[in-house]
């Protein structure tokens, strides 16, 4: 089984609040624990210049955003956690998925086709407060998505279409260039709980109806004091169905806690009483988080430290892939290879490969490997990086093993085999 790789951008804007706690960070975090897969998480500050042009919001609601995931014991060890603009990889293959894409396919995208049907509808300029920011978005998406050659992207229903559009891309990129792109799915998990606000609707902050995440203890209880319920007396059974108090309470209690009060609410249980209940249980699951997510928010160079490193880690993935791309679209060193008349194979992988490593020991090798994947030729350890390369250099150029060993034949394989393979480098 080759690791399942799982992705997430979360969108730089707002404040977290209790409805992205139950709805997504929690679950993420959980999810981040799987064996057998590899995670990302990544603060979409790009996206949030599409919606947001106030740069203090911009960089408030990114240090919230990264200190919460924190505090809710995302383990950036564990994980790959960065910010979006700290990768130049992602605007740089934004171009190159630009040029594959065709323009009708954003004309359909749901974020810019609602714009402009509310244009329409207004009788005014269909592209009215339409930035051309808006329209990229899905390409910009899929960058993100694409660079880390991602799986699975948990989204919500509303995301599902750029799912599909960076598929899409990834695959007219394959088509024309050659298979470097893995192809991504979405995963929408519907048994994820949608939190009713402080008014019953879908907790959201464009209905103003949110509780904040890390809020003061004080506010908190406030906020949920403020519920709507219905009119009935202490004393009188309450209904469960249609109570939104009792909706968040069964999203952080047990099943046994949840079971008390459905009880306490046949039993007459009073509003306030229940709603200091509820208090008291989110309050238990928050507090322990909020110390940290405090500690983070008052000392954002440590923020900053985690983000970098996980900047540089997510750079590991990156790198060598736009490389990778590039030379498959042909930006490439004029010097590497005779421009005019290289013929492009789309088969890159079909061609035998060099593999440099570096083992535990802390010294570096590299294997030849034919088309198929075969062992063909195993070096000895070198110094440096630079040192494996140069022998490998000399292996291409000679067409043979060095004389100099630095590298045997793996076993049943003869210097012809070599020489052949070699040769079929030179050729490409
Ligand atoms: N557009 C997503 C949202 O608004 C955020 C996002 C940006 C994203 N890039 C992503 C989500 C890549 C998943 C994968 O929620």
């Amino acid at each position: 089984m080759t690791i399942q790789r799982y992705l997430t951008g979360i969108t730089t804007t707002g404040t977290p609040h209790l409805g992205n706690y139950v709805g997504a960070i929690r679950p993420a975090v959980e999810a981040s624990r799987r064996q057998g897969t590899e995670n990302f998480y990544f603060l979409a500050d790009y996206h949030a210049l599409i919606k947001c042009d106030e740069p203090a919001r911009i960089q408030r609601s990114t240090m919230e955003i990264a200190a919460c995931w924190l505090a809710a014991g995302l383990d950036p060890e564990q994980v790959f956690f960065y910010r979006q603009s700290d990768i130049p990889e992602i605007p740089e293959l934004t171009w190159l998925l630009t040029c594959v894409t065709g323009k009708g396919v954003l004309n359909r995208a749901h974020a810019y086709k609602a714009q402009v049907d509310k244009n329409t509808a207004a009788g005014v300029d269909p592209d009215a407060d339409v930035t051309a920011g808006l329209f990229m978005y899905p390409v910009l998406m899929a960058a993100d998505i694409l660079l880390f050659k991602a799986h699975k992207i948990p989204v919500g229903r509303d995301q599902v279409q750029h799912i599909e559009m960076a598929r899409d891309m990834a695959q007219s990129f394959n088509h024309l260039y050659g298979e470097h792109l893995v192809l991504p799915e979405a995963a929408v998990d519907e048994s994820v709980a949608l939190l009713p606000g402080l008014d019953g609707r879908k907790m959201s902050k464009s209905y103003d109806n949110v509780i904040g995440l890390f809020s003061p203890r004080e506010q908190v209880r406030k906020q949920i004091f403020s519920m709507v319920t219905d009119s009935r007396a202490p004393g009188e059974p309450k209904a469960v169905e249609g109570s939104s108090l009792f909706q968040v309470y069964q999203a952080f209690a047990s099943a046994e806690e949840t079971q008390q009060l459905r009880q306490a609410y046949a039993d007459g249980i009073s509003w306030a009483d229940a709603k200091q209940l509820l208090f008291e249980r989110i309050d238990r699951e928050i507090a322990p988080m909020r110390e940290r997510y405090q500690h983070l928010v008052g000392h954002p160079g440590e923020l900053e430290d985690i983000l970098q490193a996980g900047a540089a880690k997510a750079r590991t993935r990156a790198t060598p892939l736009i490389r990778e791309l590039r030379d498959a679209v042909g930006l490439r060193n004029l010097s590497s290879g005779a421009a005019a008349g290289k013929k492009d194979s789309k088969a890159k992988a079909a061609l035998p490969s060099f593999k440099q490593y570096r083992e535990s020991d802390g010294r570096f090798y590299f294997k030849f490997v034919d088309a198929q994947g075969k062992l063909l030729v195993q070096s000895g350890a070198f110094a440096s990086p630079r040192e494996a390369g140069q022998c490998i250099s000399a292996m291409k150029q000679s067409q043979a093993l060095p004389a100099d060993a630095g590298a045997s034949l793996a076993d049943g394989v003869d210097a012809a085999t070599v020489t052949a393979a070699l040769k079929t480098l030179g050729d490409s």
